[in-house]
Order: structure tokens, then sequence, then C-alpha cells
């Protein structure tokens, strides 16, 4: 057997300890800080018949591909998109080239994620210390946040250097878990982190479910009435095909389908293993999080300290100013805030870590099993080059780079790299083949009208996606419409980044290829 040349992977120690490890993955700063937005402002409960029907349509099936190509890729020695859709379609040169924005999606988004992990580790202990405890005006909430990240400066803090020593532990005790490899690190990490972060939602609900509006006049200002903030439907919104976009775009972005990761984690699967009741119990544990823990915490509380029209505003400003200024003001109102802001901050950084190893394991994934690199070769070289990027981003930050590369990876490649796997799937390796890769070992039977899905409605609703995402977003994004003059060499500079590390992927799979990895079928006979 000249390619596939297996040397023995890794496989996940439990059943239990995979669907942790997925749900952990999906379970992010998306759900906390990232739905409750854009919930409230897409049309508040009307936003949960799109983001419902992209759950079914696009979420569900999607992670039932990425579970069933990974395991597939890892039985033949790959794990990682390039390898994965090598074998999928029987081997075609060019398979291995669409596997490309697979493994730089979820590495660019690991090295702006990983910064923002940091804040949240640095306001868990700000909340502890009463850093910002004196603190009860949004304008000056904005300045401590904006201080941290060295963005202006200001009697808060001197340069960025704080946010700064944040990222290190970060980055450290990222690489530190990955090293530790799938089982003892990313499965040990998993089965600890979810329950703790279970348990600290509860709690965080259960405080604000007891909260009074701080206001004796304005009784209105009710746990219930923040529900009903949050939940009643406006249905005027679902004329605007612009919700059902950020619908589509937030399955994506909580479940982590398209990024690479699914597939990582599922490579290291046994071939008899189950697959599709598993997908579904992390893609619900992620719903459970998202819709039930975060849906109930953060705009709820914010409804009660803030009213209907303050609440309006918070969820104008966006996910950041929701989580680390907004809630910080809430706490310094609440009786035992410190300790609740520091659970808060806590909780966040531990579905940040979950997170964050999953974008950082195709890119391992993919050296150990094509270019045979160790474990610690590979962290070496992919520690450096991340420090050296995220370094990037942490001093270009107010300049747009981390907008920048959230656009590409956050938001344009996961649909991309999702249209290609299901179609890969679907057409090229055979929907009937596929489904008894479904069936193999599970405890679930994928109900057969998902054929159907998965031929015409999955890929169809993806490309009609991206391509009114490149009209209406992605023209003037490519023109730099909307950067300001004096941002746009930083701009073009992350452009170059990118392309660079995109280039140094190609070149990758080139030595790969040559090393005898990527062998086609009619060089096997
Ligand atoms: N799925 C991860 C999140 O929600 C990336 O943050």
């Amino acid at each position: 057997m000249p390619d596939d040349s297996l040397k023995k992977r890794e496989n996940w120690g439990s059943r239990i300890g995979v669907i942790l490890a997925v749900s952990g993955s999906a379970v992010g700063l998306g759900n906390f800080l990232r739905f409750p937005v854009q919930a409230a402002q897409n049309g508040g409960g009307a936003f949960m018949i799109p983001y419902f029907l992209a759950f079914l349509l696009l979420g569900i099936p999607l992670a039932w591909v990425e579970w069933t190509i990974g395991r597939y890729g890892g039985r033949h020695g790959h794990g990682s998109a390039p390898g994965i859709y090598h074998v999928l379609t029987g081997r075609k040169r060019w398979a291995k080239y669409l596997g490309i924005t697979a493994l730089l999606g979820p590495i660019t988004i690991f090295f702006y994620y990983c910064y923002i992990e940091g804040w949240t580790l640095a306001y868990a202990f700000f909340s502890l210390t009463g850093e910002y405890n004196g603190i009860s005006h949004p304008d000056q909430m904005s300045a401590f946040l904006s201080g941290f990240q060295g963005v202006e400066t200001n009697s808060f803090f001197n340069g960025p250097w704080t946010a700064y020593s944040a990222f290190v532990v970060v980055f450290v005790v990222n690489f530190y878990f990955i090293y530790r490899g799938v089982t003892k690190g990313i499965e040990q990490l998993n089965k600890v982190a979810l329950p703790i972060m279970f348990l600290i939602a509860t709690v965080l609900l259960v405080r604000v479910f007891t909260l009074d509006s701080p206001y004796p006049d304005r009784p209105e200002q009710s746990f219930i009435n923040g529900l009903g903030f949050m939940w009643n439907p406006d249905f005027t919104a679902l004329k605007n095909p612009s919700v059902w976009l950020a619908a589509a775009g937030q399955m994506f972005f909580t479940l982590s389908v398209g990024m690479g990761s699914i597939m990582a984690y599922a490579s290291y699967l046994r071939a008899k293993d189950d697959v599709t009741l598993s997908s579904l119990t992390a893609n619900s544990t992620n719903e459970f999080f998202e819709v039930i823990l975060a849906g109930s915490i953060v705009i709820p509380a914010t409804f009660i300290f803030f009213g209907a029209m303050g609440t309006m505003e918070v969820a104008q400003g966006g996910s950041f100013n929701l989580g680390f200024v907004t809630m910080p003001l809430i706490f310094n109102q609440m009786q035992g805030g410190a300790f609740v802001g520091f659970l808060w901050f806590f909780l966040l950084f531990m579905a940040g870590v979950t997170s964050s190893v999953s974008l950082l394991q195709p890119m391992i994934t993919f050296l150990e099993d094509e270019l045979k690199w160790t474990r610690q070769q590979s962290v070496v070289a992919i520690g450096a080059v991340g420090f050296i990027v995220t370094n990037f981003i942490i001093f270009t930050l107010a300049r747009g780079s981390l907008d920048e590369l959230d656009f590409w990876a956050g938001t344009l490649f996961p649909v991309f790299n999702a249209f290609l796997a299901v179609t890969l799937f679907a057409w090229f390796f055979g929907v009937k083949k596929g489904f008894r890769e479904f069936d193999m070992g599970a405890d679930l039977r994928v109900p057969r009208f998902f054929k159907f899905i998965l031929l015409i409605v999955t890929p169809l609703s993806l490309l009609a996606i991206l391509v009114t995402w490149i009209i209406q977003q992605g023209i003037p994004v490519l023109t730099l419409e909307n950067v300001d003059p004096e941002n746009r060499v930083t701009v073009w500079i992350t452009r170059f980044i990118l392309v660079a590390v995109a280039l140094a992927i190609v070149l990758l799979i080139r030595v790969a290829r040559r090393r005898g990895r990527f062998v086609r079928r009619e060089e096997l006979r």
C-alpha cells in the first residue's frame, strides 16, 4: 500500500469523550455573545424560524456529513480536508487542493479567537480584584475596554500589555492541550470543562431569574419581560433576506460546521463507532447551551437593568460591547456582582478554550498525517507562525485586521467549505454509498428523505447564501469600500498574510504528494 502508509493513529478513549469534544468545539463565544445579539437584532422570536430551518437543513445534515467523511478519512489515514477529499473522490488529482480553505479557515480563526479568549481570562481576574467595579457609566466602561486592548491611551491601562500577557497565557494553555494529544489533551479537557460550563451557566441563569428591577418605579423591567423582549416574534423581519443570512451564518459559527474541526475530530473514531446519534447529540447540546441557557441570561439581564430602549441600543452595539461593556456594568449594580462577573468571564474562557483547541487540530492533523511530522514538530511550527500572526493582529486591532480575517475565515470560508464537503459527499462519493457509511455502527438511522436534502436542498441553499453574500458583502469588502483610507495598508497586509498562509499550505500539500501521500488511482495499479 504505497499511499496511506498507516501509522497507527490515535483513537478517542470513549464515546462520551468524542461527543463532549465536538460539543466543546461548538459551544463557544458564539453561543454566549454572538447568538443573543443576532437574535435581538434580527426579529427576536421570528429569528428562530430561519434559525431552526438552518439547523434542520444545514446544521444537522452538514454535521452528519463531516462526522462521516472524517471517520472515513481516518480509516484511510487522512484526518484533514485535503486527504479526506482525496479519498472521498476516488483519488482525483484536483481534490486535495479543494481542502486548502478548510485548513486555512480554522487556523486563521484561531489566530484572533485566542486573543479574545485572553480578554475573557483577564476580565475574570478583573472581576475578582474589583478592577472595573467603580465604573458605572457605559462610556467609561468602553474606555476601560479600549485602554485594555491598547486601542486608546487612557488612565486605565498603560498600553496593551495586560491584554498581551493574558494572550500569552491562553496561547500556551491551548498548545499544552494540543500537545498532550487527542485523548489525554482534548478529551480530558472537555470531560472536565463541559460539566463545569453547564454548572456555571445554570447558576447564572438562576441568578438572572431572581433579579429584580433596580428601579422601584420601573417594575416592568423584569425577567419575564426580558424574555418577552428576546422572544416575541416580529414577523415582518422575515421579509428581509439579511435576517435569513444572519440565521445561516450563526448556525455555521455556533456548530463549528465548515471549519474542518468536526472532520478532524471524527477521523480519530474507530471504523464502527456511531456517527449519526453522536453528531445529533453534540448538536443538541450546543443548541441547549445557546437557545435555553445563553438565550435566557444575557438579554433578560440587560433588559432588567437597561429596559427596552437600552437593550435595543446594546444589541446594536454588537457582541463585544455586550460581553465586555454591558455585562460588567450589570455586575457592578448587582449584589454579589464581583463573583457573578467572575463566573460569567470564566464561563466564556472555558467555552473559548474548548472551541479554540478544535480550531488548531485540523492543521496539526494535516502535518501529522500527511507530512509525518511528530506532534512536537507540528506544535512548534504552528505555534511559531501563530505567535507572529497573532502579534500582528494585536497591534493592528484598531486598524481592522481582525474584522478582515473574520470576514474571510469566520464568515465566508465555512459556507464555502461546507458547500464543497456536501457536494463531494453527495455527488462524487455518492449518496447511496454515503448512506451506507452513515449506517455503519449507527445508533440512529438517518431518515431517507435526507438523501434529497443532501443532494439538492443543502448544496443549493449554500450556493444561494454564497452568491448573495458575495454580491452583498463580498464586493464592498474586496474594494475596501467601508475601510477608512488610513487603514487600507493594514487591510492589504492582512490579506497578504492570508494568501501567504494559503500558499504555504499548497506547498506542504505538494511536498506530501512528492512523498507519496496523495497517490492517484491509476498509480495504485
Ligand atoms: N463554535 C464556536 C463558537 O460558537 C466557534 O464560538
